[in-house]
């Protein structure tokens, strides 16, 4: 009998979870207004395909919602945006993470009292230049050791972490900045849901025949459940949709373990368990028959 085991912490996170909820209830109540979200929801083409056919898209420019509704999504935004918004008369409905809200806040905080601030993390990420925006984007970002060679002004330094950066990222850098800085006040603000993910993944991986992982081909967090899936299970397929299940290659196995990337929403993940499910009755008639047929 085929053994089905689903990792814990697969599939969205706490705050892509509020943000899909907050966005889900604004439809019925937009007064005839047109929703937006700043910037694609989630990283998943299924969802996109599916908040657009529910007449919800995505725009670079605020001012594209001009009299409307706007979705601000869970990595949040600079300040400036709000102010943009409130100048073109654009309704938010604000899907920012709490976790972020919080770094954010922590910024504004310690700059407003005159502290340098070194924000770890992906210059490019619109989570990090959605918190540099919170001290008027004077943030030194670091995104390795050396960049911290560029911080001049080393009196009192405040520092925070992208939520998604590596624990060991984090040490290195503020080891560094202790020999540095006089004033440091740091503030871990790594979230703990993608490491929670990928432990989960080893873990099933390490007890399974086959491990499928659900996500976006050009999900990064996708593809490292797939490099950690095959550390400890070769047999790992990474699939988008159901469809794409390996059946042949996974008819005839005992126990398939299931995760999925941070924007990989349930449904998906429900439809490819049920395929598996049914692939599993399909055999079992297909014995059946057969040994009707031999007796
Ligand atoms: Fe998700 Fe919020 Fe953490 S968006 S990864 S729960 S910071």
């Amino acid at each position: 009998i085929l053994k089905i085991i689903v990792a814990n912490n697969a599939g969205f996170c706490f705050g892509v979870k509020q943000a899909m909820n907050k966005t889900i209830n604004t439809i019925g109540n937009t007064n005839n207004k047109k929703v937006y979200t700043y910037g694609p929801l989630i990283h998943n083409d299924q969802v996109i395909e599916k908040l657009e056919s529910m007449g919800i898209s995505a725009i670079k420019n605020v001012k594209d919602a001009k009299d409307n509704i706007m979705i601000i999504r869970s990595h949040g935004v600079s300040l400036k945006i709000y102010d943009l918004s409130n100048e073109n008369n654009i309704e938010i409905i604000d899907a920012t993470c709490p976790f972020v809200r919080n770094v954010q806040k922590i910024v504004k905080e310690y700059y407003d009292k005159d502290y340098g601030i070194v924000i770890v993390g992906n210059p490019n990420h619109p989570e990090v230049i959605g918190i540099n925006g919170w001290c008027n984007n004077n943030a030194y970002i670091v995104q390795e050791l050396k960049d911290i060679d560029i911080i001049k002004n080393c009196e009192k330094i405040c520092v925070v972490a992208q939520t998604t950066i590596t624990l060991e990222l984090w040490n290195s850098v503020v080891k560094k900045l202790e020999e540095k800085v006089e004033v440091l006040k740091k503030f871990n603000t790594i979230c703990t849901a993608t490491k929670e993910r990928q432990e989960s993944c080893a873990e099933v991986a390490k007890q399974v025949d086959a491990m499928i992982v659900i996500g976006g081909y050009h999900s990064s967090n996708t593809q490292k459940l797939v490099q950690i899936s095959k550390k400890y299970c070769p047999n790992t397929y990474h699939i988008e949709i159901a469809e794409e299940l390996p059946i042949v290659q996974l008819k005839n196995l005992n126990k398939i373990g299931v995760t999925a990337g941070a924007s990989t929403p349930d449904w998906i993940i429900k439809e490819a368990i049920e395929k598996m499910n049914n692939m599993e009755k399909e055999n079992n008639s297909m014995m059946d028959m057969m040994e009707e047929i031999e007796n």
